[in-house]
């Protein structure tokens, strides 16, 4: 019964996967194919989606877990993880895969294609950055066409109260109830397809005083305004991903000039598809910072808390990383830039990108895009994003920020340091059991075995963090003990690797350990 449950869940997590197919990133075409305005087209649901029944048995989250992980344990051995729910084992941000779409949102709401026309379209144009090439600037325009059915009041506390545990939307303070629903409404909207996406951009004016912090020192572009159709219209999920070469009108060459240069980006059409562009010298430092649990706190290994911290309370800095960036943003070199790369689903990026603009340094973003084809793609998606913008920027060096309860992270930071060994500067992981005894949640530090231990840190407080001379390499503060043990760290069970006896390595290790933990918390 177990076992069907987590079926169930991979089925209809396959099947909502099944609308898409790989990532979006066509290559651009010398000569932009004629495009028109077509009317919308939307697709058949691949199953038959009921948002309210499917986010119901979701709030049973905890029973999930603990069901899921009791037939998991029966049948250790012959299993190697698949059961196990993929909150499980990855969190939060994973539960939220499934979020609807498209079809599947009007379906569970009732809507028809007609209700939808009165409605504008609206751009989630997130902030891009651009590469120096022969050919000039190369900004990689990404983002999501829809539109927001309108749905009452009644109905949008329905859907957000599927997502809280143990809570609805009524008892929460009034400025808690506004953010749920505005991020539910946000999720309940339909992705417009074969959409003609066209821009203009400008230079970005300079921030009077303290604006929008620092950005490294990035400047008003001299120049670079214009308009531009993106060679591609929007696929089937409404999203667009393309390199364009645009035109310089003005702007720094990149391998000219030290300076970040900022370029504001309007969509046509609509007043919600700003943004701004960020395009960066051939040569300098990037860093690379995740978000959850790091810059902000969310605690998506305790459920009824993540949720909670996601969708109603206001997002509030871990500890004073604000501070820590603000004075890298001041105190690096020019060329310094800042990308924010989160795997939380697209739906929530205006959330995440309104607190990160108000908090932390101006910077590109990166969030989690539709358009995937299967689990094993959508898994490995912040590898993936890792290594477009590694690719993107062969001269510049990366500085990787994240916290050691996020498994994707655990395995794709180091891996990066592994296939790109001159271009990681230093790797910075908030060791989020040190100070936070609910994070049970096991995680794997073999991925470091073999790269330089002054390359990366563990740290407890973000104080940890201030003063290293990070521009000349230095990525470790004497002050705090590193005692790192390649392999599975489950504090819960003092299990620290395996530093006696042979390398604890494949995933069914792993598994077994979540396992375990896992059987200590049923009897507890
Ligand atoms: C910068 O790049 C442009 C275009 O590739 C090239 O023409 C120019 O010579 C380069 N400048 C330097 C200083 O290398
Ligand atoms: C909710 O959305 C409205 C309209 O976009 C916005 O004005 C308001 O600040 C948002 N409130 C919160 C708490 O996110
Ligand atoms: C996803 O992207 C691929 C490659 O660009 C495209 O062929 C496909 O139609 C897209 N699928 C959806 C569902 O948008
Ligand atoms: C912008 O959109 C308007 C209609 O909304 C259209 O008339 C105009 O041609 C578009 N401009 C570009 C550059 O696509
Ligand atoms: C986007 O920019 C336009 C032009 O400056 C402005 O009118 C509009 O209010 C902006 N939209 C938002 C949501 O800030
Ligand atoms: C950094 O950029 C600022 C603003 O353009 C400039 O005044 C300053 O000289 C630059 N510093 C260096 C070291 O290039
Ligand atoms: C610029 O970025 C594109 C897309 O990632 C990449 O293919 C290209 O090699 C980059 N160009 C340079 C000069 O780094
Ligand atoms: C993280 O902190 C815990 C508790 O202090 C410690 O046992 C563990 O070894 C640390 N992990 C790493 C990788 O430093
Ligand atoms: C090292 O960590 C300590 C404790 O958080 C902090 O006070 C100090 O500023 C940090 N930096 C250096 C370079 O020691
Ligand atoms: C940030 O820089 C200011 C001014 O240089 C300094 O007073 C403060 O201690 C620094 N804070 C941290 C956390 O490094
Ligand atoms: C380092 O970790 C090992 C294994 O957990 C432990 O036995 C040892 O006492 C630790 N050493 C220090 C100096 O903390």
């Amino acid at each position: 019964m177990v076992h069907q449950r987590a079926t169930q869940r991979a089925l209809l997590l396959s099947a909502t996967f099944g609308l898409a197919s790989a990532v979006a990133v066509p290559e651009p075409t010398a000569v932009p194919a004629k495009v028109e305005v077509r009317a919308p087209i939307v697709t058949p649901a691949a199953l038959r989606f009921d948002g309210r029944h499917s986010y119901l048995q979701k709030r049973d989250i905890i029973d999930d877990i603990k069901s899921g992980v009791e037939g998991y344990v029966e049948s250790i051995g012959s299993v190697l993880g698949t059961d196990l729910p993929s909150f499980f084992t990855d969190g939060i941000p994973e539960w939220f895969q499934s979020l609807p779409t498209g079809s599947e949102v009007m379906s569970s709401l009732g809507i028809e294609d007609g209700d939808l026309e009165a409605q504008p379209t609206e751009v989630l144009n997130i902030p891009p950055y651009a590469n120096w090439t022969n050919q000039g600037w190369n900004v990689r325009f990404r983002g999501n066409v829809y539109k927001m059915p309108e749905i009452s009041q009644d109905k949008i506390d329905d859907l957000a109260n599927v997502f809280l545990i143990d809570t609805s939307v009524e008892e929460l303070p009034p400025s808690q109830q506004e953010q749920a629903r505005n991020l539910t409404r946000s999720i309940f909207i339909v992705q417009q397809d074969d959409v003609e996406v066209s821009m203009s951009l400008e230079p970005a004016p300079m921030q009077g005083g303290d604006g929008e912090p620092g950005g490294g020192n990035s400047i008003e572009a001299p120049g670079g305004a214009q308009t531009l159709t993106l060679p591609y219209e929007t696929t089937e999920l409404g999203d667009f991903d393309v390199f364009v070469p645009i035109e310089s009108n003005g702007l720094l060459n990149g391998n000219e000039t030290n300076n970040v240069q900022r370029l504001n980006v309007y969509t046509n059409g609509t007043l919600t598809g700003n943004a701004t562009a960020f395009l960066l010298p051939t040569q300098g430092i990037t860093f690379i910072s995740d978000i959850d649990d790091v810059l902000r706190v969310t605690k998506i290994y305790d459920p009824k808390e993540g949720l909670l911290n996601s969708f109603a309370r206001p997002f509030t800095p871990w500890e004073n990383m604000p501070e820590i960036y603000a004075n890298w943003s001041r105190t690096m070199p020019n060329d310094t830039s800042f990308h924010y790369l989160t795997t939380t689903p697209e739906q929530a990026t205006r959330l995440y990108m309104d607190y990160i603009y108000k908090t932390y340094p101006g910077g590109s973003f990166d969030t989690r895009p539709l358009n995937f084809s299967d689990i094993s793609v959508a898994l490995s998606i912040r590898k993936f994003l890792l290594d477009k913008i590694f690719q993107t920027f062969p001269e510049r060096k990366f500085v990787l920020v994240a916290d050691t309860s996020n498994r994707d992270v655990m395995s794709a930071y180091p891996q990066m340091a592994h296939d790109y060994p001159n271009q990681v500067q230093c790797i910075f992981l908030r060791n989020t059991s040190a100070t936070d005894s609910d994070n049970w949640f096991p995680y794997d530090t073999s991925g470091f075995e073999g790269l330089n231990s002054r390359s990366y840190m563990f740290f407890v407080h973000a104080d940890d963090l201030s003063g290293l001379d990070i521009a000349n390499g230095q990525c470790l503060n004497e002050s705090i003990p590193q005692n790192v043990t390649f392999g599975v760290q489950a504090e819960v069970l003092g299990i620290h690797g395996d530093s006696a006896g042979g390398k604890l390595q494949s995933g069914a290790t792993m598994s077994f350990v979540v396992a375990l933990v896992a059987a200590m918390l049923i009897t507890l």
